[in-house]
């Protein structure tokens, strides 16, 4: 395919202008300056601190970052006005990033100004910048909706008005690639400025659209990271780059590597969390469940990813579900240092099936307690006590009773008993049908929720000893905090008995 991409793309970020006009996302000017530095570290080319004349902290953090000696060019928002553009030059950025209303809407609904208004606003707020000594960016407000020869109009003027970079902001997000495409030649055929874009995602079509404006030769693209923005977000920064590095080798100046540390740092400060299946740096985006998958991927990563997850500091992640097969499993376990055989990592498979069937989500430390309980069981073949049905009433107002069914020898056996609680009234129950074990006390009982909340897998783990001091320890894992007390009860009396 033959583009006019040029060989060196300018990142601008706009995290901290557009980004943090997204909504419901405030940052106090030392949050400000913790994410310009990271921004910086992670290598963007221009960083626009911030719209220094909207408020004293903004101001305050747009100067503080501007004198912080970053490698980055910063860059503060201005609207043609003499006041936005002198309190960015009181910030002593390195660019002021000037724009104004070009579309017909906005020149009559908001500006309240003709076409020849406008434009004799833009250029003198471009010569104004250029008679400070600023470099200066002129960008035509929702370009995408503008008449082409005024857009074209504006651009000779604030051209010859000695502008550095023209910027064309689809700023509702309603262009689509082949539009930016015809923009970005227009704009070109009529001014040698730099050529930059600014895409917005309402539509989705954020990063697709930014790429093709590079395709026709746009040498800028500005970007937030995370795709933070208003509305709907700007393109994604962490998608623009990864795109031109791997879909059209061109490389930036972007740190790749420190992508997914950076975003996680924003989305805590800006207290925006990163959608799951947010590509490169969502919690599902180098995540794999289903068992054909998880194989293959752990065979070649290549059968199921695009770039490795370290391209970008991410890891991969083998999921457990109902999809889960034994390798991604067994990777899980053997990641936790638990090594089991073929027909333990069966019984395991099982278990976190039947779990995810019943809509519970696994996580990695379910996993791993689920691989214990396995592990540390009696062999099925051994078990003189199994667990059939167990059926408990507890409340408030009633009186705790278990009903329980265990094969005992492969007999069945039922009984039911009335306790303090559910889990006293089991260990009654069991207590009465197991004369092979003798009397037996439960001398440790600790209950955890592996991952938090209601849904959360229970790890019981218990210490039973009978009448001559024999002690055994035993583990039983349920979605149910019940059951997994009965289980790891049963467990340790299986064990009680073997010993004997
Ligand atoms: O979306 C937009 O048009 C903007 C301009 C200020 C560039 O953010
Ligand atoms: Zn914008």
């Amino acid at each position: 395919m033959k583009t006019k991409i040029p060989e060196n793309v300018t990142i601008f970020d706009t995290t901290l202008r557009d980004g943090e006009q997204s909504p419901g996302v405030s940052l106090t000017p030392q949050q400000k300056v913790e994410i310009s530095r990271s921004l910086d570290a992670l290598g963007v080319d221009v960083l626009e601190a911030g719209f220094p004349i909207t408020s004293e902290g903004e101001f305050e953090a747009v100067k503080t970052i501007a004198n912080s000696g970053l490698n980055a060019e910063v860059c503060g928002l201005a609207r043609t006005k003499q006041e936005d553009i002198d309190s960015c030059l009181d910030c002593d950025v390195d660019r002021v990033h000037t724009f104004i209303g070009t579309s017909e809407i906005h020149m009559q609904h908001k500006l309240r100004m003709t076409p020849d208004q406008v434009i004799a606003k833009a250029i003198e707020a471009v010569e104004y910048c250029t008679d400070h000594g600023v470099k200066v960016e002129f960008s035509a407000e929702d370009a995408s909706r503008t008449k082409i020869e005024f857009l074209k109009d504006i651009c000779v003027a604030v051209t010859e008005a000695g502008v550095s970079t023209i910027n064309i902001p689809d700023t509702v997000g309603v262009a689509i690639p082949s539009a930016m495409v015809w923009l970005v030649e227009e704009v070109k055929s009529v001014s040698n400025a730099e050529i930059s874009v600014h895409c917005h995602n309402d539509l989705g079509l954020a990063v697709a659209n930014s790429l093709a404006a590079a395709e026709a030769g746009a040498e800028q693209i500005q970007v937030c990271m995370n795709g933070v923005g208003e509305r709907a977000g700007n393109a994604a920064l962490e998608e623009v780059v990864v795109a031109l590095k791997y879909m059209y080798g061109i490389e930036t100046n972007i740190q790749l590597n420190k992508i997914f540390d950076t975003a996680q740092l924003i989305s805590r400060l800006m207290r925006f969390p990163i959608p799951a299946n947010k590509p490169l740096i969502g919690r599902n985006a180098f995540a794999h469940e289903s068992g054909i998958h998880t194989h293959a991927v752990i065979t070649s990563p290549y059968t199921y990813e695009p770039i490795s997850p370290e391209a970008v500091g991410a890891r991969r992640r083998i999921v457990s579900g109902k999809h889960s097969g034994g390798h991604g499993v067994n990777e899980t376990l053997q990641n936790a240092g638990i090594i089991v055989t073929q027909p333990q990592l069966r019984e395991i498979v099982s278990r976190i099936k039947a779990l995810g069937d019943k809509g519970i989500r696994i996580t990695d430390p379910d996993v791993e307690v689920i691989g214990k309980a396995v592990l540390e069981s009696t062999p099925e073949d051994q078990r003189v006590l199994q667990l059939e049905e167990l059926l408990v009433v507890s409340g408030t107002k009633v009186t705790p009773t278990a009903t329980v069914k265990l094969l005992v020898d492969g007999e069945k056996v039922l009984v039911a008993e009335n306790g303090v609680g559910a889990v006293d009234a089991a260990i009654k129950a069991i207590q009465s049908i197991t004369p092979k074990s003798g009397k037996f006390i439960l001398t440790d009982f600790r209950m955890d929720a592996i991952t938090g909340g209601s849904e959360a897998v229970a790890d019981a783990q218990v210490t039973v000893e009978d009448e001559f001091g024999n002690r055994a320890t035993a583990r039983g894992v349920s979605e149910d905090i019940v059951t997994a007390g009965v289980e790891a009860i049963i467990e340790a009396v299986n064990k009680l008995i073997l010993t004997k």
